[in-house]
């Protein structure tokens, strides 16, 4: 283990393997927190909430190839593990494993995991390879560092989903924490790649929050679905975004699409400003 500013690093393993062991044989109750770096305050209150939880605090960081498409961020992706690892270490967290790309992936990528029904459509319908690269590292993850508790952020509910979904199917014995999204003063939901938007652009982004916001509360007061989902993509489109891929409403469970409300269900939006995809989701209340 290597103390960085503060701050053991691992980046085999095997040593990952030996501490978590040494952990658990102190009775030591261990949380993972999976980051992919570039950390914000979205990624600092799943740390605070693992550092309340338990004992031992995992950051993971890895950019992790497989879930990014051909065309897509991965060379772009923001990085600055020096950082990282200087605000991680105020936090008091215990360990990050900052694994290399031979670590993750020795043989390349043999024995994808895919969680076929709730990753094939919002997300996965726009980016194929997405969840089953998600599920892959986040499996590999899990039993490399065998933690009690993982956390997650809401603001990827439909990967939070697939995370819950594969864990239950592969028995996995780890509790699945959800953590609200963590906003700016005007709405915008914390995302590493805000850092993408130009001043105009970052103008215009609150309106995808205020824009699922408007659809939840007029479904909660009875209004049409299908209506509130056309009134929301105009509004975005007259609104300066670019492009939508989805605004959906789902159940909240499978993420299936719903045009009544007798569950628990999620508004559910991808949209673009300019070369920047935002994604956003908001619960809309039931009974
Ligand atoms: O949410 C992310 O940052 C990534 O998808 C995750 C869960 C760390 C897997 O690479």
């Amino acid at each position: 283990m290597t103390p960085t500013s503060g701050i053991s690093v691992i980046r085999a393993v095997s040593q990952l393997c030996d501490q978590v062991s040494a952990w658990r044989g102190q009775n030591r109750r261990i949380a993972l927190v999976p980051t992919m770096g570039a950390l914000h305050e979205g990624h600092l209150a799943l740390v605070r909430r693992a550092l309340e939880i338990c004992d031992r605090v995992i950051v993971s960081l890895f950019v992790n190839p497989t879930q990014f498409g051909a065309n897509e961020d991965l060379d772009a992706y923001p990085r600055d593990e020096a950082a990282d690892q200087a605000v991680l270490g105020e936090l008091g967290v215990h360990l990050l494993y900052a694994p290399t790309l031979e670590e993750m992936y020795p043989d390349g990528l043999v024995t994808p995991i895919q969680v076929p029904e709730l990753a094939e459509g919002l997300c996965g319908a726009f980016r194929p390879v997405h969840f089953a690269g998600v599920a892959t590292i986040v499996t590999r993850l899990f039993s490399q560092s065998s933690p009690h508790v993982a956390l997650f952020g809401e603001k990827d509910y439909q990967q939070l989903q697939v995370i819950r979904a594969l864990v239950r199917d592969l028995h996995i014995p780890v509790h699945i924490e959800g953590v609200a999204t963590v906003r700016e003063e005007d709405g915008l939901a914390l995302s590493s790649r805000n850092a993408y938007l130009s001043p105009a652009e970052r103008a215009i982004a609150p309106l995808l929050f205020a824009t699922l916001k408007h659809v939840a509360a007029g479904i909660e007061t009875g209004g049409g679905v299908g209506e509130l989902i056309e009134e929301g993509k105009k509004a975005l489109l007259e609104g300066g975004f670019s492009k939508i891929d989805y605004l959906e409403v789902c159940d909240a469970e499978t993420l299936k699409p719903v045009s009544r409300i007798e569950a628990p269900a999620r508004v559910l939006a991808a949209a673009h400003l300019g070369t920047t995809r935002l994604i956003d989701n908001v619960a809309v209340k039931v009974g």
